[in-house]
């Protein structure tokens, strides 16, 4: 039976099933009456949550890159420094973990054989552990104390889509809930994150318009081998996810990096030959997101110095990015820690049309599984 809902690929279907994913996942979790965000099944005391001193973030592949974005949350709201760490590597690096800390463990499956030797690992030292999953009563979700699902549907297609835009947005939740617990948020704070969370679904729906303009900008690079995709602070995770996505599906090479490291090295290779997909969003309201804004300008002048050709994803109204890159793609106006939901739509889509143009199989890329189940 085919249940794609009238969408050619699965791909396709679950990012255009964002918006619904990302308001089954928050709305029933937030009350803007009280300020305050609820989640039941963390079933991790508030007393132990505030003597907390660090958090561990461990899962694979676009789940990791979640974890990434999920850190600077947790670090921003909630004060708390952390680690995030590869689940295949986790074991073998003998973390110094133990009580008086958490470990979230991040897995759409909640099947991933990595991240349960991780989660198991973590537990072992002593270190509590909550699970992020999609998959109800997964194995990972079943051995952890406390439990946070994203309520994103079932996931078909290889390549994860609306997993990893739920999984950040419960993130944030729970950045926002240790916050909450902690002290560290007033209520109007809370109130306008809260406020924030729930416009997002919204904002994915305008983002998903600009799928035609992906969908051209495939037309003109489907036949490009290599791509960097480059991002700052928390939109490196987001360029990370976008190389991974293109790489995964389309077979073309593509890298993500930090923006700021390209010129201790990758910069050698940036010409009119390799193009550069670089996020380059703004949050007026954040001092930090303006510098590194301004960075990011400075070093698109340089890209274009050299030749390159570079597609930018931007804040809407940005009419100087609109001037300096080849193509812009634009997402609505966001703050800082909430902006890459947005950002890592068109990039989706992007690999998405790259791949379709190819004429390879989207929803199942070779040499690739939905559930890792193998260390
Ligand atoms: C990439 C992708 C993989 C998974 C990884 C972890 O699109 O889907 O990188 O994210 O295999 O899987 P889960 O989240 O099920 O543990």
């Amino acid at each position: 039976m085919d249940d794609k809902g009238g969408f050619p690929h699965y791909m396709i279907k679950e990012i255009f099933e964002q918006p619904r994913g990302l308001r089954e996942t928050i709305a029933p979790r937030v009350s803007l009456e009280d300020s305050a965000v609820r989640l039941d099944d963390v079933r991790i005391s508030a007393e132990e949550l505030r003597g907390l001193r660090r958090i561990n973030i461990v899962a694979s592949g676009t789940s990791r890159h979640a974890g990434m974005a999920g850190q600077f949350m947790i670090q921003e709201l909630a004060n708390l420094p952390g680690d995030v760490d590869y689940a295949s590597e986790f074991e073998y690096r003998n973390p110094l973990i133990g009580p008086g800390e958490l470990t979230i463990v991040i897995t759409q499956s909640g099947e991933t054989a990595d991240t349960t030797a991780a989660q198991r690992e973590a537990q072992a030292k002593g270190s509590r552990t909550v699970a992020i999953s999609n998959v109800l009563d997964s194995t990972i979700a079943r051995e952890a104390d406390g439990v946070l699902y994203t309520h994103a549907g079932p996931e078909i297609s290889i390549a994860s889509t609306k997993a990893f835009t739920a999984q950040m947005a419960v993130l944030f939740l729970f950045a926002l809930y240790l916050g909450q617990v902690r002290g560290k948020l007033t209520r109007e704070q809370r109130r306008q994150y809260i406020r924030e969370l729930l416009d997002l679904p919204e904002k994915v729906e305008a983002v998903l318009k600009s799928a035609p303009d992906c969908e051209h900008l495939a037309d003109r690079y489907y036949k490009v081998p290599d791509f960097l995709f480059l991002g700052r602070a928390i939109h490196y995770p987001i360029a990370m996810d976008g190389a991974l996505k293109l790489k995964e599906v389309s077979y073309i090479h593509a890298e993500g990096y930090p923006t700021g490291e390209t010129k201790h090295g990758p910069n050698a290779l940036i010409d009119e030959n390799l193009p550069v997909v670089i996020i380059a969003t703004c949050d007026r309201n954040n001092p930090g997101s303006v510098l590194r804004y301004e960075k990011s300008v400075a070093n698109i002048k340089g890209f274009k110095q050299q030749s390159a050709r570079v597609i930018a994803i931007a804040t809407e109204g940005d009419r100087e990015m609109a001037g300096l890159a080849d193509h812009t793609v634009f997402v609505p106006r966001a703050p800082e820690l909430l902006s890459p939901i947005l950002e890592i739509v068109p990039l989706q889509l992007f690999a998405y049309y790259m791949t379709v143009r190819k004429g390879l199989d989207v929803d199942r890329p070779r040499n690739l599984v939905k559930s890792v189940t193998l260390e």
